[in-house]
Formats: C-alpha cells, structure tokens, sequence
C-alpha cells in the first residue's frame, strides 16, 4: 500500500499534503479569519510541560477507560469531522481502524459514509448532530442513527457561520461533474496515488451528506445540506434538553468553551462535554481549549464526563489534558492525516502513536494507570488558564 508507516502525526501531515488534490487538503487544514485560535490550540500543548519521576516506576501501565458508557483501549476518541474526499473508503476506513484499536468512533452527520455503514464497522459509533431542520427532521435523523446501531449522540453547538480565511479557502464544487472535473483537473491530476485509490474502488468522490437524506431520497449535496442548516432557526437551551430527552441514551455537547455554558449543560441532563472550539475552525480569537479546560473541569467534573478535543497531536498531548482534569480527548486532524496518507492502516498508525506516547508519559510520571494522573504531573505556566463565563 502507498504511504506505509509513518513515525509521527507531523509526518502523517506531510504525506497527506503530497497525496491530497490541494483543495482536499487545504479543507483539512481549515482554520479560521487569521487562525488565531487554530495556531492556539497546537501551541498551547507546547507550553505545558511534565514532572517525571526517575525510579520505581510502573512495569505495566494500564491505559484503557470508559466514556459514555463505552470501554476505550485509551482515552482517546475519533472526533466527528465532516469532509469529503479524503479517501475512497472515508469514514468506513477510520471506523474499522478505531474498532481494531478499541475505541470510540464519532460520526459527523456531514460526513461521506452513512451511519449504517459505519456502525457496522465499528460497534462503538457515536453519531453527531448539528442543529439543522426542524425538530421532526432532527428526531428522524437521530431514529435513523438508533436503528443503525449508534450507541451515543454527539450534539455539536458551536458553529456561527464564520467564513473567510487569509491563506484561502479551498474552492470545493457542488458536486462532481464535467465542468467541476475541467476546473479541478489539473490539482487532481497532480495527485495520481490519491486519484487511482478512488479509481480502484470503481468510485468517484460525490461530495454528498447521505446521513442527512430524506427517508426514501436522495443524498443532498455537501451545500444544500449547508444551506439548510444556515437557515434554521437557532437552538436555545431548552432544545438541548429536549433532544437529549429525545436521545435518552449517552448525550454529549461538544463545543463548550465556559464554566457557565458547561453548568447550563449540566442542566440540561447532557452525559458529557468536550472543551472544544471546533478545532479553530469557528470563532476565531477563541482560545485554545485546552486553556479553558482547568476551570470546566472543577466546575462540573464530578457532575458529567469532561472531554477535550483540539490540538492533540501526540501522546503527551493527550496526558497534559488529563492531567488538566479530562476523562478523554477527541481527536480530529490527526487522524485525518493518517487516513490521507494510507487509509484504515494509516488511521492505525496514528492511534499506535498516540498509544505509544501516552505510555509513554504514564511511565515517565510514575503512574500506574490513566486514571491516576493529576494536575500536579503538568507543569503549568503562569497565565496559561483562560477562565470562561465564571
Ligand atoms: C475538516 C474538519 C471538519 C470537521 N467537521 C466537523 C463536523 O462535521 N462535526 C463536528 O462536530 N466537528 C467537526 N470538526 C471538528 C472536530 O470534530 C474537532 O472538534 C477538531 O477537529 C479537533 O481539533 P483537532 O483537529 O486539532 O484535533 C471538524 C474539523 C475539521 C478539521
């Protein structure tokens, strides 16, 4: 297979920056207005150190957990991340490979595979939701996701419409025909190994969100479902508690970036949060989560199961967030870059990394287990918190 092993997620990265048609890759890399808070989130992990020990540490280290109700091998998640292109068996390939790993798969309702696919691969999935359509829509979305066998419901907030970017968006055609194959023809050209794997799967990329079709319909477009969703009227709290009443099962709200947000979510019955600014793709200028996440965690740790996701690149990465009182990250360019570079086994490669790097940090602080670190494993700089809505 094309790609092979690859040594880190940075490596990951450069492979898929080869292989990808450019708009396909600049849509991974996202971002938003200046990327203020995009850069914040990866550079955030930089200025947090750790306190290791030196003797009597751990010969066996014991990495697994549980969120939502569900065992995780380690307390990493795949995040829900809705793109297009990236390989022909998209978000089939990265469910087998969370499900050869044992961990969570989240599968955003924007994504390429539908939720009966993917559950099938993965008997862990958990299906993502924006606040799109009107509630009968939403409630026949979520049915659907149930009958296929999700065993969780993602509801993701944080989302204002923001647009434009200083490096450039990727243009991405409404959908692929003659005219969109004679303008991306030269970049996809450029990008033979990428075009002959859809090739050979007899498939081209289609661009459509089939887990947002009607009951009996078509798949709409990658836009109409975006236009549909920018012209629903916004959910207020009461909506958040309903739908999760709705669910009655594992509920998490991702997107909460305030101590306030996070209690009002309590309130509303969710099962967990993750600290999250979409990755840096929304609201620019929001800090990295990481830094919100201290304050979040004190206040409602003990109330639901506190997640991070943003930035985790590596092993480490994901103990300093433990460490800062998550149960578990959620991971979402990093895996997408294995997926790029070499499809299920490249999405492998990538959680054996971070496999790697946590125990990695669980020895080095003389840990017996991921549920034993605590705050006073990371060093911490002064003005590193960002303390939200207290
Ligand atoms: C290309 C891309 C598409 C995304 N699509 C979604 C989505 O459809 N639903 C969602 O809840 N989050 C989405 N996200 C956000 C991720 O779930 C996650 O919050 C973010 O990627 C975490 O940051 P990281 O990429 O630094 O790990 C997307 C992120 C990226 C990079």
């Amino acid at each position: 297979m094309a790609g092979g092993w690859f040594e880190t997620v940075a490596e990951a990265q450069r492979r898929a920056k080869k292989r990808l048609p450019k708009s396909v890759y600049m849509a991974l890399v996202a971002g938003s207005e200046r990327g203020l808070t995009v850069d914040d989130n990866t550079a955030a992990f930089g200025e947090l150190g750790f306190a290791p020990h030196v003797a009597g540490l751990s010969g066996k280290r014991e990495l697994g957990t549980t969120v939502m109700g569900q065992p995780a091998s380690m307390p990493v998640l795949i995040s829900p991340t809705g793109v297009q292109a990236v390989h022909p068996d998209g978000e089939v390939a990265v469910a087998r490979a969370a499900a050869a790993r044992g961990i969570p798969m989240g599968l955003s309702s924007f994504a390429s595979k539908s939720i009966e696919e993917v559950a099938a691969a993965s008997p862990q999935t958990f299906f993502q939701m924006y606040w799109v359509g009107t509630r009968d829509v939403l409630v026949q979305r979520m049915e659907r996701a149930r009958a296929a066998g999700a065993v969780g419901l993602i509801m993701t907030l944080d989302w204002s419409f923001s647009n434009g970017r200083d490096w450039g968006s990727p243009a991405i055609p409404e959908k692929v025909d003659l005219k969109a194959a004679l303008k991306f023809g030269p970049e996809v050209a450029l990008r033979l190994p990428w075009l002959l794997d859809f090739a050979k799967s007899g498939k081209i990329p289609d661009l459509t969100t089939p887990n947002l079709a009607p009951p009996g319909g078509t798949a709409p477009t990658f836009f109409g479902a975006y236009g549909e969703w920018m012209g629903t009227p916004l959910p207020t709290w009461e909506d958040v508690a309903w739908l999760r009443e709705q669910w009655g099962g594992p509920f998490m709200l991702k997107g909460v970036m305030r101590v306030d947000d996070a209690k009002r979510a309590v309130d509303a019955g969710v099962s967990a949060i993750s600290v999250s600014n979409h990755g840096g793709n929304n609201l620019d200028g929001t800090p990295a989560s990481i830094r919100a996440l201290p304050p979040i965690a004190d206040a409602v740790g003990d109330q639901v199961e506190v997640l991070l996701d943003g930035g985790v690149r590596r092993g480490g990465d994901v103990v300093k967030a433990l460490g800062l009182g998550a149960k578990a990250v959620l991971i979402g360019r990093a895996y997408l870059w294995g997926l790029a570079a070499n499809g299920q086994a490249g999405v492998e490669n990538v959680l054996d990394i971070l496999r790697g790097g946590i125990d990695s940090a669980v020895l080095g602080l003389g840990r017996d287990s991921v549920q034993d670190i605590d705050r006073s494993d990371v060093v911490v700089p002064d003005g590193f918190v960002r303390a939200l809505g207290v």
